[in-house]
Protein backbone atom coordinates (compact mmCIF):
# COMPACT_ATOMS: atom_id res chain seq x y z
CA UNK A 1 0.00 0.00 0.00
CA UNK A 2 1.48 3.27 -0.97
CA UNK A 3 0.51 6.03 1.42
CA UNK A 4 0.38 9.75 -0.22
CA UNK A 5 -0.70 12.92 1.00
CA UNK A 6 -1.16 16.73 1.76
CA UNK A 7 0.94 18.90 3.77
CA UNK A 8 -0.93 22.04 4.98
CA UNK A 9 -2.10 23.81 7.63
CA UNK A 10 -5.25 24.13 6.86
CA UNK A 11 -6.13 21.62 4.48
CA UNK A 12 -9.61 20.97 5.57
CA UNK A 13 -11.32 22.16 2.39
CA UNK A 14 -8.19 20.74 -0.29
CA UNK A 15 -9.72 18.71 -3.35
CA UNK A 16 -6.11 16.57 -3.72
CA UNK A 17 -7.54 13.45 -1.63
CA UNK A 18 -10.56 12.97 -4.10
CA UNK A 19 -8.72 13.66 -7.22
CA UNK A 20 -5.76 11.64 -6.73
CA UNK A 21 -8.16 8.50 -5.19
CA UNK A 22 -9.82 8.48 -8.60
CA UNK A 23 -6.42 7.83 -10.43
CA UNK A 24 -5.79 5.23 -7.99
CA UNK A 25 -9.50 3.54 -8.36
CA UNK A 26 -8.72 3.94 -11.86
CA UNK A 27 -5.41 2.67 -12.35
CA UNK A 28 -6.46 0.06 -9.69
CA UNK A 29 -3.42 1.33 -7.95
CA UNK A 30 -3.34 0.06 -4.20
CA UNK A 31 -2.54 3.77 -2.64
CA UNK A 32 -4.21 5.99 -0.39
CA UNK A 33 -3.78 10.06 -0.30
CA UNK A 34 -4.33 11.38 3.14
CA UNK A 35 -4.25 14.84 4.62
CA UNK A 36 -2.20 16.18 7.77
CA UNK A 37 -1.73 19.39 9.17
CA UNK A 38 1.05 19.87 11.43
CA UNK A 39 1.71 22.59 13.28
CA UNK A 40 3.66 25.61 11.56
CA UNK A 41 7.01 24.87 13.64
CA UNK A 42 6.82 21.15 12.91
CA UNK A 43 7.29 20.44 9.53
CA UNK A 44 11.08 19.46 9.54
CA UNK A 45 9.89 16.48 12.07
CA UNK A 46 6.79 15.93 10.22
CA UNK A 47 8.47 14.99 6.50
CA UNK A 48 11.27 13.25 8.80
CA UNK A 49 8.74 11.32 10.09
CA UNK A 50 7.19 10.67 6.31
CA UNK A 51 10.46 9.61 4.98
CA UNK A 52 10.96 6.95 7.88
CA UNK A 53 6.98 5.70 7.94
CA UNK A 54 7.49 5.01 4.02
CA UNK A 55 5.50 7.45 2.99
CA UNK A 56 5.72 7.74 -0.79
CA UNK A 57 5.09 11.13 -1.88
CA UNK A 58 3.81 14.38 -0.32
CA UNK A 59 2.13 17.76 -2.19
CA UNK A 60 2.76 20.88 0.26
CA UNK A 61 0.58 23.95 0.39
CA UNK A 62 0.17 27.12 2.65
CA UNK A 63 2.41 27.46 4.58
CA UNK A 64 4.48 25.07 4.00
CA UNK A 65 5.85 25.63 0.32
CA UNK A 66 8.70 27.66 1.39
CA UNK A 67 9.27 26.27 4.75
CA UNK A 68 9.99 22.50 3.15
CA UNK A 69 12.97 23.64 0.89
CA UNK A 70 15.57 23.39 3.76
CA UNK A 71 14.40 19.91 4.50
CA UNK A 72 14.78 18.04 1.02
CA UNK A 73 16.79 18.32 -1.62
CA UNK A 74 15.34 20.79 -4.28
CA UNK A 75 15.23 20.35 -8.01
CA UNK A 76 16.55 23.43 -10.15
CA UNK A 77 12.88 24.84 -11.08
CA UNK A 78 11.74 24.61 -7.44
CA UNK A 79 14.88 26.74 -6.35
CA UNK A 80 14.57 29.11 -8.61
CA UNK A 81 10.66 29.94 -7.74
CA UNK A 82 12.05 29.41 -3.69
CA UNK A 83 8.90 27.04 -3.10
CA UNK A 84 8.30 23.47 -2.97
CA UNK A 85 5.03 21.36 -3.55
CA UNK A 86 5.17 18.35 -3.82
CA UNK A 87 8.27 15.82 -2.23
CA UNK A 88 9.47 12.46 -3.96
CA UNK A 89 10.67 10.19 -1.19
CA UNK A 90 10.46 7.16 -3.59
CA UNK A 91 14.61 7.89 -4.49
CA UNK A 92 17.55 7.81 -2.21
CA UNK A 93 17.40 10.99 -1.74
CA UNK A 94 14.14 13.45 -0.50
CA UNK A 95 13.59 15.39 -3.36
CA UNK A 96 11.73 18.81 -4.08
CA UNK A 97 9.49 20.12 -6.81
CA UNK A 98 7.01 22.48 -7.79
CA UNK A 99 4.35 21.09 -10.69
CA UNK A 100 1.88 24.63 -10.28
CA UNK A 101 4.95 26.06 -12.56
CA UNK A 102 4.30 23.02 -15.15
CA UNK A 103 0.17 22.67 -13.96
CA UNK A 104 -0.38 26.34 -15.45
CA UNK A 105 1.49 25.51 -18.93
CA UNK A 106 -0.11 22.22 -19.25
CA UNK A 107 -3.94 23.65 -18.62
CA UNK A 108 -2.71 26.21 -21.29
CA UNK A 109 -1.21 23.66 -23.82
CA UNK A 110 -4.67 21.33 -23.24
CA UNK A 111 -6.14 24.42 -24.61
CA UNK A 112 -4.03 24.57 -27.85
CA UNK A 113 -2.01 27.64 -26.47
CA UNK A 114 1.18 28.20 -28.04
CA UNK A 115 4.05 28.88 -25.19
CA UNK A 116 6.69 28.79 -27.00
CA UNK A 117 7.05 32.84 -28.29
CA UNK A 118 4.49 34.05 -26.85
CA UNK A 119 4.09 36.83 -25.07
CA UNK A 120 2.30 36.88 -21.45
CA UNK A 121 1.59 39.03 -19.11
CA UNK A 122 1.13 37.43 -15.11
CA UNK A 123 -1.48 39.45 -12.92
CA UNK A 124 0.15 39.07 -9.55
CA UNK A 125 3.84 38.49 -8.09
CA UNK A 126 3.02 36.36 -4.82
CA UNK A 127 3.42 32.62 -4.25
CA UNK A 128 1.56 31.55 -7.17
CA UNK A 129 2.94 34.49 -9.97
CA UNK A 130 6.39 33.22 -8.93
CA UNK A 131 5.92 29.79 -10.12
CA UNK A 132 3.71 30.74 -13.07
CA UNK A 133 6.08 33.59 -14.23
CA UNK A 134 9.13 31.48 -13.69
CA UNK A 135 7.11 28.11 -15.49
CA UNK A 136 5.93 30.61 -18.41
CA UNK A 137 9.68 31.74 -18.87
CA UNK A 138 11.27 28.67 -18.93
CA UNK A 139 8.79 27.74 -21.81
CA UNK A 140 10.13 30.58 -24.02
CA UNK A 141 7.87 32.89 -23.19
CA UNK A 142 8.36 36.78 -22.86
CA UNK A 143 6.80 37.51 -19.50
CA UNK A 144 5.25 40.98 -18.25
CA UNK A 145 4.25 40.98 -14.41
CA UNK A 146 2.06 43.74 -13.27
CA UNK A 147 1.12 43.78 -9.41
CA UNK A 148 -0.52 46.26 -7.43
CA UNK A 149 2.66 46.75 -5.64
CA UNK A 150 4.77 47.59 -8.81
CA UNK A 151 7.75 47.09 -6.36
CA UNK A 152 7.10 43.46 -6.08
CA UNK A 153 6.89 43.19 -10.00
CA UNK A 154 9.82 44.70 -10.43
CA UNK A 155 11.81 42.69 -8.06
CA UNK A 156 10.43 39.23 -9.48
CA UNK A 157 11.18 40.33 -12.92
CA UNK A 158 14.94 40.72 -12.18
CA UNK A 159 14.95 37.20 -11.54
CA UNK A 160 12.97 35.82 -14.41
CA UNK A 161 14.83 35.47 -17.30
CA UNK A 162 13.32 38.08 -20.46
CA UNK A 163 10.72 39.26 -17.87
CA UNK A 164 9.76 43.45 -17.46
CA UNK A 165 8.04 44.44 -13.91
CA UNK A 166 5.15 46.79 -14.32
CA UNK A 167 1.97 48.49 -11.76
CA UNK A 168 -1.41 47.58 -12.41
CA UNK A 169 -2.83 50.75 -13.81
CA UNK A 170 -5.48 50.41 -16.30
CA UNK A 171 -3.39 52.48 -18.57
CA UNK A 172 -0.50 49.93 -18.14
CA UNK A 173 -2.50 46.94 -18.29
CA UNK A 174 -3.97 48.14 -21.96
CA UNK A 175 -0.69 48.93 -22.97
CA UNK A 176 0.71 45.88 -21.92
CA UNK A 177 -2.74 43.56 -23.20
CA UNK A 178 -2.58 45.16 -25.86
CA UNK A 179 0.25 43.52 -27.67
CA UNK A 180 0.08 40.18 -25.68
CA UNK A 181 -1.06 36.52 -26.48
CA UNK A 182 -1.42 35.02 -22.99
CA UNK A 183 -2.86 36.83 -19.70
CA UNK A 184 -2.47 35.11 -16.09
CA UNK A 185 -4.63 36.34 -12.94
CA UNK A 186 -2.27 34.86 -9.97
CA UNK A 187 -3.50 37.25 -7.75
CA UNK A 188 -6.84 35.76 -5.14
CA UNK A 189 -8.80 38.81 -6.81
CA UNK A 190 -12.09 36.80 -8.16
CA UNK A 191 -12.02 34.58 -5.18
CA UNK A 192 -15.96 34.25 -4.13
CA UNK A 193 -16.26 37.59 -4.93
CA UNK A 194 -17.54 38.71 -8.07
CA UNK A 195 -14.33 41.50 -8.87
CA UNK A 196 -11.64 40.93 -11.77
CA UNK A 197 -7.85 42.59 -11.61
CA UNK A 198 -8.18 43.47 -15.54
CA UNK A 199 -10.93 45.61 -16.93
CA UNK A 200 -12.70 43.84 -19.58
CA UNK A 201 -11.85 47.00 -22.13
CA UNK A 202 -8.42 45.89 -21.88
CA UNK A 203 -9.49 42.35 -23.33
CA UNK A 204 -8.90 41.12 -26.62
CA UNK A 205 -10.03 37.93 -29.17
CA UNK A 206 -6.38 36.91 -29.33
CA UNK A 207 -6.20 36.11 -26.05
CA UNK A 208 -5.64 33.31 -24.43
CA UNK A 209 -6.89 33.61 -20.33
CA UNK A 210 -6.32 31.85 -17.36
CA UNK A 211 -7.57 32.54 -14.11
CA UNK A 212 -5.64 30.63 -11.07
CA UNK A 213 -9.09 31.25 -9.14
CA UNK A 214 -11.08 28.17 -9.39
CA UNK A 215 -13.79 28.84 -7.19
CA UNK A 216 -16.01 29.93 -8.45
CA UNK A 217 -15.11 28.27 -11.97
CA UNK A 218 -16.16 31.06 -13.67
CA UNK A 219 -14.83 34.09 -12.94
CA UNK A 220 -15.34 37.54 -13.31
CA UNK A 221 -12.54 37.63 -15.81
CA UNK A 222 -13.74 34.50 -17.60
CA UNK A 223 -16.67 35.79 -17.80
CA UNK A 224 -15.28 39.27 -20.00
CA UNK A 225 -12.72 37.13 -21.43
CA UNK A 226 -15.34 34.99 -22.91
CA UNK A 227 -17.37 38.16 -23.86
CA UNK A 228 -14.24 39.59 -25.86
CA UNK A 229 -13.85 36.47 -27.68
CA UNK A 230 -10.76 35.18 -26.01
CA UNK A 231 -9.68 31.42 -25.30
CA UNK A 232 -10.58 30.85 -21.82
CA UNK A 233 -9.10 28.54 -19.18
CA UNK A 234 -10.60 28.19 -15.42
CA UNK A 235 -7.86 26.95 -12.28
CA UNK A 236 -9.55 24.30 -11.93
CA UNK A 237 -7.02 22.95 -15.34
CA UNK A 238 -4.17 24.41 -13.33
CA UNK A 239 -4.95 22.60 -10.00
CA UNK A 240 -5.78 19.31 -12.16
CA UNK A 241 -2.31 19.53 -13.81
CA UNK A 242 -0.13 20.33 -10.86
CA UNK A 243 -1.81 17.54 -9.62
CA UNK A 244 -1.37 15.44 -12.74
CA UNK A 245 2.29 15.86 -12.93
CA UNK A 246 2.69 15.03 -8.94
CA UNK A 247 1.03 11.59 -10.01
CA UNK A 248 3.05 10.83 -12.94
CA UNK A 249 6.35 12.07 -10.81
CA UNK A 250 5.54 9.52 -7.97
CA UNK A 251 4.30 7.05 -10.23
CA UNK A 252 6.21 7.23 -13.44
CA UNK A 253 2.88 6.42 -15.18
CA UNK A 254 0.75 8.28 -17.14
CA UNK A 255 -2.12 9.91 -14.85
CA UNK A 256 -5.27 9.27 -15.78
CA UNK A 257 -6.37 12.54 -16.62
CA UNK A 258 -10.09 12.14 -17.53
CA UNK A 259 -10.91 10.33 -14.31
CA UNK A 260 -9.28 12.96 -11.88
CA UNK A 261 -10.55 15.79 -13.70
CA UNK A 262 -13.88 14.39 -13.70
CA UNK A 263 -13.85 13.80 -9.32
CA UNK A 264 -12.16 17.25 -9.42
CA UNK A 265 -15.03 18.82 -11.36
CA UNK A 266 -18.02 16.92 -9.48
CA UNK A 267 -16.44 18.89 -6.40
CA UNK A 268 -16.37 22.30 -7.55
P1 LIG B 1 -0.48 33.36 -3.57
O1 LIG B 1 0.48 32.41 -2.93
O2 LIG B 1 -1.86 32.80 -3.79
O3 LIG B 1 0.08 33.99 -4.81
P2 LIG B 1 0.18 35.72 -2.06
O4 LIG B 1 1.60 35.31 -2.09
O5 LIG B 1 -0.39 36.27 -0.80
O6 LIG B 1 -0.75 34.52 -2.49
O7 LIG B 1 -0.05 36.80 -3.26
C1 LIG B 1 -1.29 37.38 -3.48
C2 LIG B 1 -1.21 38.19 -4.78
O8 LIG B 1 -2.50 38.74 -5.04
C3 LIG B 1 -0.25 39.37 -4.72
O9 LIG B 1 0.29 39.58 -6.00
C4 LIG B 1 -1.18 40.51 -4.32
O10 LIG B 1 -0.73 41.79 -4.65
P3 LIG B 1 0.24 42.62 -3.63
O11 LIG B 1 1.60 42.06 -3.83
O12 LIG B 1 0.13 44.02 -4.08
O13 LIG B 1 -0.32 42.39 -2.26
C5 LIG B 1 -2.40 40.15 -5.13
N1 LIG B 1 -3.64 40.77 -4.61
C6 LIG B 1 -4.33 40.39 -3.51
N2 LIG B 1 -5.41 41.18 -3.37
C7 LIG B 1 -5.40 42.05 -4.42
C8 LIG B 1 -6.28 43.10 -4.85
N3 LIG B 1 -7.40 43.40 -4.18
N4 LIG B 1 -5.97 43.77 -5.98
C9 LIG B 1 -4.84 43.45 -6.69
N5 LIG B 1 -3.98 42.48 -6.33
C10 LIG B 1 -4.26 41.78 -5.21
Amino acid sequence: MDVFGLVGNPVGHSLSPPMHEAAYDELDLEARYVTFEPEPDAIADAIDGAAALGVTGLNVTIPFKQDVLDCVEADELASRIGAVNTIDFTGERVTGHNTDAVGALRALRDHDVTIEGARAVVVGAGGAGRAIAFGLADAGASVAIANRTASKAHDLAAEVPDATGHDLAEETLAELLSEADVLVNATSVGMDDDETPVPAETLHGDLAVLDAVYSPLETRLLRDAADAGATTVDGAWMLLYQGVEAFELWTGRDAPVDAMNQALRSRL
